[in-house]
């Protein structure tokens, strides 16, 4: 299993994991959902990749790199790293989203997905815990998160807040 940067090369199997993301699973926004393969090419690639070194973004907008987790030639998931938390992140999302493929959930693909982003968070974000947000009613992430050292650090209504030694 692999965990790969967003690129051009793979651009056919990221588009269609992103074009079939729905809009909003959890509270993981996907603005692309349905979106055609040349739309993909033409606007969303480019911007998603920009997002590591944005440039003519708002102030707010913190760089975010994607990667996706690769099982021999199978896109599985998608993994979202923030590089630092500002007040807005760290009271929200934290530092990290993901999804898996609906037909591949509950192979152990989020747990060792979320390990190995972990792994590559450790060298990209400054602060000393990773912050991750979940839905009080997604059993299944929550113990992806456990599944990967993560205690629980906080509540709101629907959110558990988890955090993770970095
Ligand atoms: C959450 C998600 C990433 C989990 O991915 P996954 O590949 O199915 O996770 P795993 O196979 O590693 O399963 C982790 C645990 O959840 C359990 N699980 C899986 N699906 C479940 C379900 N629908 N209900 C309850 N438990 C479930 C597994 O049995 C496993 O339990 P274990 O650790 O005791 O063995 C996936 O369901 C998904 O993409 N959901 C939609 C997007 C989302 O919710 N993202 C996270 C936002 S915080």
């Amino acid at each position: 299993m692999e965990l790969r940067k967003i690129n051009p090369e793979d651009a056919k199997s990221q588009w269609e994991y992103t074009t079939a993301l729905p809009a909003d699973e959890n509270g993981l926004t996907n603005p692309y959902c349905g979106v055609t393969y040349e739309e993909y090419l033409e606007n969303v690639l480019p911007v998603l990749m920009s997002y590591e070194h944005p440039v003519n973004m708002p102030d707010w907008f913190v760089p975010e790199t994607y990667y996706y987790l690769w099982d021999g030639d199978l896109l599985v998931g998608e993994f979202r790293i923030r590089h630092y938390l500002t007040e807005a992140l760290r009271n929200g999302a934290g530092h990290i989203g993901y999804s898996i493929r609906r037909d591949v959930r509950g192979k152990g693909y989020g747990t060792a997905g979320l390990r190995l982003t972990i792994e590559m968070a450790r060298q990209i974000i400054p602060e000393d815990e990773i912050y991750l947000r979940v839905n009080k009613d997604n059993i299944a992430s929550q113990k992806v998160m456990l599944n990967n050292g993560a205690y629980v650090a906080g509540e709101d209504e629907s959110h558990l807040f988890m955090r993770v030694a970095k």
